[in-house]
């Protein structure tokens, strides 16, 4: 039976770029809609720019423009990022539209007339220079713990400390500067206290739609510790208005208040909803009404749960509406094993991806074979990601058509020849595509790239076998060579078909290739007929090169550093709170120190290396030994500026020892040296560090 699905993923603020730890959730929601679609199921994908807040509205009046001018941009560039990584909305729309304006008040209205809203007075931090209300993030002051400077109203960045703006010594308003003062004012709030809303939540977090939970293992485990036992109430009501001067829309009936950014944003999935059955003259309330039978499926990370699984949903219920049917959560994204960091230039922007030149679906590859259905977070190691898109994609899927298809076209004029059933039959079974399937299902679509490169590899192994490159030598093979060469590119034709949800553009390349409709599921065990003409063959897909990754790298690295000019002031840090969040601590705990192992190391050999302008060649002991031998770290450090190698033989110096080996064009480099330099370049020069008499080769640094 034909499923229908309405499938989402979390709206994306409007004033940040898209990045690829954006990209993960995107991607992954993607190839699911697009799995769908192959095995036949109909599915809507709608998205939304997240357009309302405080920091849209400061970041709007800090560039001189309106908020609806900011969000109208970042759209644009939002849209672009998206169909650059071949993201397939049926709708992008925007959370700032009459459709979810009609949304949130009608829910809104609904939740009143049910007795589920409260108004209460509450004290809250006001900028009296500025006007306005201050969110916690825009409060600043020394931490209440530990006294760092500098810190948010809500948590300490320097010891982990939570606490209320309140406790915070010295505060200061992040926007004006001004001391905030207390006052009073009206606040709206949803009663997730009552016990309607605890009796739903406990009975919805545990239910199982068609026999699959709504929420992950891990997830509803979550939802029980804060939800607690039955008779518990440990949920607190949770305040849906703000006050003027806020860029959002106006709560009925409450002059001057304005709904909380985070109470319209999931609203946004159905204002987008509403906005393409209008379009497309679908009738709303069949997909949004209980009792529908259309699966409502939230792609989410996992730091906004709390959001789409508590509070969403008993919004839905109470205001008369449909729940969702399953809520999937992933982890976050690290690169090279840490957190994405616009100093090191990991935090990479989907544009600037683009703009390098690296194929977008080299990275869904890539995330395809890490995403497992599962919270964990995934990380993107750089040196795998290169050796995995060269080895799976272009090593063994298209190495099979590249091998085969220019016999066909040279020697049998385009024509299809025979395939060998019992080949083609032992390799694409109906176990294997139902396992691929039900992994892709599941959202494991790290299993089911790792069972579609298994069958490459047989196919890879039939054509080793079979040589056709040596029956093309001897006339009398050619029908063997024709049959040879039909299986393998029917072969490779059956791994597009499975392949396609994650290589969407290449799978339209290959289904061009083989002059035929469009891949479906089915097609996947059912080979070209005998005759059947196909193009001209043209190459698929190019190898990743070290160089390419580390241009990105570098490329956002200098990005960061144009962003920090003009970003110096408190009130930009603040508007722009995730970027800041996310690598602008100005202080790391000793914990963060602690993970870097410096050592004092013995240079023991130093060279030039041949076609490097800036690096030495050094070999470092620190005290290593393996099998009772001395060991030494090969380094390549960009000090042939500043030293001869002959002069650095026998120093001691400092090098960080546990940095991830690292391929270089001239080989590994096994650490880093440390070395001062004038950053504002008004000293020139490089100066390595030297300890003082005594140190030995391996002492610890710390
Ligand atoms: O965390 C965020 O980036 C939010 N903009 C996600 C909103 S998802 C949904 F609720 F709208
Ligand atoms: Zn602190």
């Amino acid at each position: 039976m034909k499923r229908s699905l309405l499938v989402t993923s979390a709206l994306p603020y409007a004033n940040g770029a898209i990045h690829l730890g954006h990209l993960v959730e995107y991607i992954q929601t993607d190839m699911w809609v697009r799995f769908q679609h192959l095995i036949g199921n109909e599915a809507t994908y709608v998205c939304a720019d997240d357009t309302h807040g405080t920091p849209i509205m400061l970041r709007a009046e800090k560039e001189g423009i309106t908020p609806e001018a900011l969000i109208a941009r970042v759209h644009q560039e939002h849209l672009r990022d998206f169909s650059g990584f071949h993201i397939n909305f049926d709708l992008y729309h925007s959370t700032h539209s009459n459709e979810n304006r009609e949304c949130a008040e009608t829910i809104y209205l609904a939740l009143r007339d049910a007795g589920l809203i409260e108004v209460r007075e509450i004290e809250q931090h006001f900028d009296a220079e500025k006007g306005m209300f201050l969110p916690d993030r825009f409060i600043k002051g020394e931490c209440p713990k530990c006294g760092a400077a500098d810190q948010y109203g809500d948590n300490c960045e320097s010891c982990g400390a939570a606490y209320t703006p309140s406790e915070l010594k010295n505060p200061r308003s992040a926007v004006s500067g001004s001391v905030p003062v207390l006052k009073p004012s009206q606040h709206y709030f949803f009663k997730l206290s009552d016990a309607r809303c605890q009796q739903f939540l406990r009975d919805f977090t545990r239910s199982a739609p068609n026999g699959i939970p709504v929420l992950q293992h891990e997830a509803a485990n979550k939802m029980q510790e804060w939800l607690g036992d039955a008779g518990e109430n440990k949920l607190s009501d949770w305040d849906i208005s703000r006050d003027a001067p806020y860029f959002g829309f106006a709560i009925p009936d409450a002059p001057g208040k304005y709904f909380y950014v985070w109470l319209d944003a999931p609203i946004g999935y159905m204002g987008a909803f509403k906005a393409l059955a209008k379009k497309q003259g679908r009738d709303f309330d069949t997909v949004w009404k209980p009792g529908s039978n259309t699966e409502l499926v939230h792609f989410i990370g996992k730091d906004i749960l709390y959001f789409h699984a508590l509070f969403w949903p008993a919004m839905l219920h109470h205001a008369g509406f449909r729940v969702p049917t399953r809520i999937c959560a992933h982890g976050f994204l690290t690169v090279d094993g840490s957190k994405m960091s616009k100093s090191r230039g990991t935090f990479i922007t989907a544009e600037s991806y683009l703009q390098q030149k690296l194929n977008p679906e080299w990275l869904r590859y890539y995330f395809a074979s890490k995403l497992n259905g599962t919270m964990e977070d995934i990380d993107l190691n750089l040196d795998d990601f290169i050796a995995k898109v060269n080895s799976d994609l272009v090593g063994k899927y298209v190495n099979i058509a590249s091998r085969c298809a220019g016999f066909i076209r040279k020697q049998f004029e385009g024509a299809l020849g025979e395939t060998d059933r019992t080949v083609f039959d032992r390799i694409i079974t109906d176990e294997a595509l139902t396992e691929i399937a039900t992994a892709m299902e599941a959202r494991d679509s790290a299993r089911a790239m790792r069972q579609i490169m298994h069958l490459a590899d047989e196919a890879n192994l039939y054509v080793n076998d079979k040589q056709p490159w040596l029956l093309a030598k001897d006339p009398e093979q050619r029908a063997q060579l024709h049959i040879v060469t039909s299986t393998a590119l029917n072969l490779f034709r059956s791994l597009t078909v499975l392949l396609k949800p994650v290589l969407p553009a290449l799978a339209t390349q290959v289904e061009h290739f083989f002059n035929a409709a469009p891949l479906c599921w089915a097609d996947a065990r059912q080979p070209l007929p005998v005759g059947h003409r196909i193009n001209d063959y043209t190459h698929l897909m190019n190898r990743i090169e070290r160089p390419m990754v580390d241009a990105l790298i570098a490329a956002n690295a200098e990005s960061l550093q144009a962003a920090e000019q003009t970003n110096k002031t408190p009130e930009k840090k603040a508007a722009n709170v995730d970027a800041a969040k996310d690598s602008q601590n100005e202080h790391i705990n000793i914990d963060d120190f602690t993970k870097v192992d410096l050592r004092i190391a013995k240079i023991v050999n130093a060279e030039h290396v041949e076609g490097a302008d800036k690096l030495i060649r050094l070999q470092l002991d620190i005290g290593e030994t393996e099998n009772g031998v001395a060991r030494y770290r090969q380094v390549f450090a960009g000090i042939k500026s500043a030293y001869d190698p002959a002069q650095l033989v026998g120093r001691l110096t400092v090098m960080v020892a546990n940095l991830a080996p690292r391929k270089m064009k001239f080989g590994m480099s096994e650490g880093m040296l440390l070395a001062a330099s004038d950053t504002d370049g008004a000293t020139p020069g490089l100066y390595i560090l030297s300890p003082d008499s005594g140190a030995q080769a391996g002492m610890r640094v710390k």
